[in-house]
């Protein structure tokens, strides 16, 4: 039988830490149920103790969670700790993760300790984490870039401590395959108990080869734990996607030889999950999630797939979650099949008035657009219901808009802000610029626009337009999103949903370690 790779997904931690992806304890409970659905062994549901939200959302993850370990990240410290433990309380399966930078550039400039002291620190960390759960993580920061006698002999002690997994992540993206592969390899060799834990990678993909180089972890290095992200979601360019390292396993099964827990078809709904709560979109010819990864374009690959789909098909669409639009409902759709349809896609609401805001947008869709696709179902739960469910500051009340050629575009809106109804209107570049002018002219944010984003949901004119708004102020960048048949309309509820996010204390600041 072969052995297992334990698929450990950092979505809800790392993929949040992108600037702008922050979410809301309502949409992260939703990818976690999407996570169990689609069966990652490992969820890392956040980092209980940088927030009292944060710690929330750990605690409401793994009170739900019932098929994945849920895991939350701990700085190596007292503190943290009790925290991560505290939130896990009501986890069928808990894993605190606690990690420490092991390089000799983090130690000293930014933790501004010895190695005796990291040392030190790291063993206390793991010994009091293992009195309080059985499933304990250990990661060295940086860890590719610290030196291969240092790392040795902290891995060795932290699992003399009880450390059951450890992590040797390529923190900063510096790996090169055949280097992190073999790194890997040589401290598995040194380590005289690297056999008592299994050893888990992580690597980012500053220079595009997070996946590569977590794959030569596997092969080259015996790692048996790839730490990932949907759509590769993460700090700067992102971390190893989970869709391209589970496809890459199961479709080269000749050459890995492993066998990973994951339902493959939950991966497409996975990835548009992600993308429409983050805003995040995902390039046309990304691997397995990307809209053209299975669209042949060429006279002569067309030719050859009607002949024999494995001339240039080597994983199928239909296996990874890609199903043609189908129409799914419409105008005289009553609720019982609105809630089947949600229960089918895996994302029904828990909360009754969440289900009913969602009814309600769905019957007013399906006024004004005829066909309803999965896709626009999908959009209408993580787009609008969550907003609706929250006390906003800014909500939408009219929107018109004139333009013609030879003319400037000129926008009128109305909208609430903070329960006071407020009017105005501008000029603009377009109709788009006109309206958000008109709103900002309201509000006064003073933000500035860094993104603006325009998607189909689904092919054709009549599709909804799903706007993504990014928005920087202060030193701070939030993501809005809104899906409307009116783009306009979708325009301004992204930039009304960013200045919401905007309200939201800013986290504050989290020392590398220590108080
Ligand atoms: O990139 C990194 O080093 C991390 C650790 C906290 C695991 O995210
Ligand atoms: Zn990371």
């Amino acid at each position: 039988m072969a052995e297992q790779l334990i698929i450990f997904d950092t979505t809800l931690r790392d993929g949040e830490q992108s600037p702008g992806a922050s979410m809301t304890r309502e949409e992260k409970m939703r990818i976690a149920r999407q996570l169990e659905r689609m069966k990652v062994d490992v969820i890392e549901a956040g980092f209980a103790a940088s927030s009292n939200g944060d710690f929330e959302c750990v605690r409401d993850i793994a009170n739900a969670i019932k098929d994945s370990t849920v895991c939350s990240l701990a700085r190596a410290h007292e503190y943290d700790i009790n925290r991560a433990a505290e939130a896990l309380k009501g986890a069928a399966s808990a894993r605190i993760h606690t990690f420490i930078a092991t390089s000799p550039l983090h130690m000293e400039k930014k933790l501004r300790m010895t190695p005796d002291e990291v040392f030190e620190q790291a063993c206390k960390s793991v010994r009091q984490a293992r009195n309080l759960v059985a499933d304990v993580e250990f990661s060295t920061e940086d860890g590719f870039r610290s030196e291969v006698d240092f790392l040795c002999r902290i891995i060795e002690a932290v699992i003399k401590e009880g450390a059951t997994t450890i992590n040797v992540p390529d923190t900063v993206g510096y790996g090169i395959p055949e280097l992190y592969g073999e790194f890997i390899r040589t401290l598995r060799e040194r380590v005289p108990n690297s056999d008592k834990a299994i050893w888990s990678v992580h690597c980012h993909n500053d220079l595009g080869m997070a996946v590569a180089n977590s794959l030569a972890g596997v092969k080259v290095g015996g790692a048996r734990q790839v730490e990932c992200t949907i759509n590769g979601l993460g700090e700067r360019a992102g971390n190893c996607s989970l869709e391209e390292v589970v496809m890459a396993v199961k479709t080269r099964r000749d050459y890995f030889d492993l066998d990973v827990r994951i339902d493959t078809t939950q991966i497409v709904p996975a990835s548009k999950l992600v993308a429409q709560t983050t805003g995040f979109i995902v390039q046309p010819n990304k691997a397995v999630v990307g809209a053209n990864a299975f669209a042949h374009a060429s006279g002569i690959h067309q030719d050859g797939v009607l002949k024999a789909r494995d001339t240039y098909e080597i994983m199928r669409a239909e296996d990874v979650g890609w199903s043609a639009n189908k129409l799914v409902l419409g105008k005289l759709s009553g609720r019982s099949a609105f809630k089947q349809r949600l229960s089918d896609l895996g994302i029904l609401p828990d909360a009754d008035d969440e289900l009913n805001i969602a009814f309600a947008k769905f019957k007013e869709l399906a006024d004004r657009k005829t066909e309803i696709f999965d896709e626009d179902l999908i959009a209408l739960v993580n787009v609008n219901t969550t907003a609706d469910a929250q006390p906003a500051h800014y909500k939408l009340v009219k929107l018109s808009q004139h333009s013609a050629i030879g003319e400037q575009p000129h926008a009128e809106v109305t909208i609430i802000q903070d329960g006071e109804e407020k009017r105005a209107s501008a000029y603009g570049n377009g109709p788009v610029d006109a309206c958000l002018k008109a709103i900002e002219s309201v509000v006064g944010s003073g933000a500035e626009m860094v993104l603006y984003s325009v998607n189909a949901i689904t092919g054709s004119t009549e599709a909804q337009g799903e706007v993504t708004v990014r928005l920087q102020h202060s030193g701070r960048i939030v993501n809005g999103v809104g899906a409307d048949p009116d783009i306009l309309v979708a325009s301004a509820q992204a930039y009304l949903a960013a200045l919401d996010k905007l309200h939201v204390a800013q986290p504050a600041r989290i020392p590398a370690q220590g108080e």
